[in-house]
């Protein structure tokens, strides 16, 4: 069995101050929940703060990108050995990083094995934008980013890996996949995908998330599907009692 996993993905929000006060009222709400995994995934400069906050309960911390190398001259990166000093997730490959920085699929994949190594659980985003879904082409788009994302990596590792299925359109839109089609897409675009790859029983034990418009009042519909694990949440999971609606149904 799968451990459903929220994950709130805060992008640029927050200041230290404000990152404190919600991840302090995050805590404090899902202390007494279980059947959930809880991350909260605050800008960089929030990282040191929310550890202090997080450390001792249930809640884990993720980054939202890194770079792959290690140290060096690489002005404005983050490497897994800095993270690994303060978080257990790091996102990568989401759709912002790969349509407003360039990420590709072969340095999404880097960053996958280098997170690895330093003990940081990747949450790899795959999805596709509205013109490949009108087009018909998600399946095989999917498809291609799971194969790219997983490259290389043995079984032990893929079967820590945590993909998150967002279609970019709706992503921040308030448009949901509908939740059929969504479980379609990773049963057999990602599921089916990864168990070519490594085989059925470790393809049943990665988790995949669903992440685009996650909010209180859809997330029942997602989380009642058998292939999906958990979302990853954006604009729901910015304040305390939107994302604790999400790890209550959840859970
Ligand atoms: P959203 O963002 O919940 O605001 O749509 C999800 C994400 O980008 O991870």
């Amino acid at each position: 069995m799968r451990t459903p996993i929220i994950a709130g993905n805060w992008k640029m929000h927050k200041t230290v101050a404000e990152a404190v006060e919600l991840s302090q009222g995050v805590c404090d709400a899902v202390e007494s929940i279980s059947g959930v995994d809880v991350v909260l995934c605050p800008t960089f400069t929030a990282l040191s703060a929310v550890k202090d906050i997080v450390e001792g309960t249930k809640v884990g911390l993720g980054a939202q990108n890194m770079y792959w190398e290690i140290q060096g001259a690489y002005t404005g990166e983050i490497s897994p050995v800095m993270l690994a000093e303060l978080c257990d997730y790091v996102i990568l490959g989401h759709s912002e990083r790969r349509q407003y920085f360039g990420e590709t699929d072969e340095g999404v994949n880097n960053k996958i094995k280098a997170a690895l190594t330093h003990s940081l659980i990747p949450i790899v985003c795959v999805g596709e934008d509205l013109t490949q879904n009108e087009a018909g082409e998600t399946e095989t788009f999917v498809g291609g980013q799971v194969k790219a994302a997983f490259d290389g990596l043995s079984p032990d590792e893929a079967a820590q890996v945590i993909v998150a299925y967002e279609p970019i359109w709706a992503i921040g839109t308030g448009k949901t996949a509908d939740p059929d089609m969504a479980n379609g897409i990773i049963k057999n675009s990602i599921r089916g995908v990864l168990a070519d790859l490594y085989g059925d029983n470790i393809a049943e034990q990665i988790r995949v998330q669903y992440g685009g418009s996650v909010k209180p009042n859809n997330i029942a519909g997602f989380m009642a599907q058998p292939d999906i694990d958990g979302a990853l949440v954006g604009g729901a999971s910015l304040k305390v009692d939107s994302f604790l609606a999400l790890v209550e149904a959840s859970a």
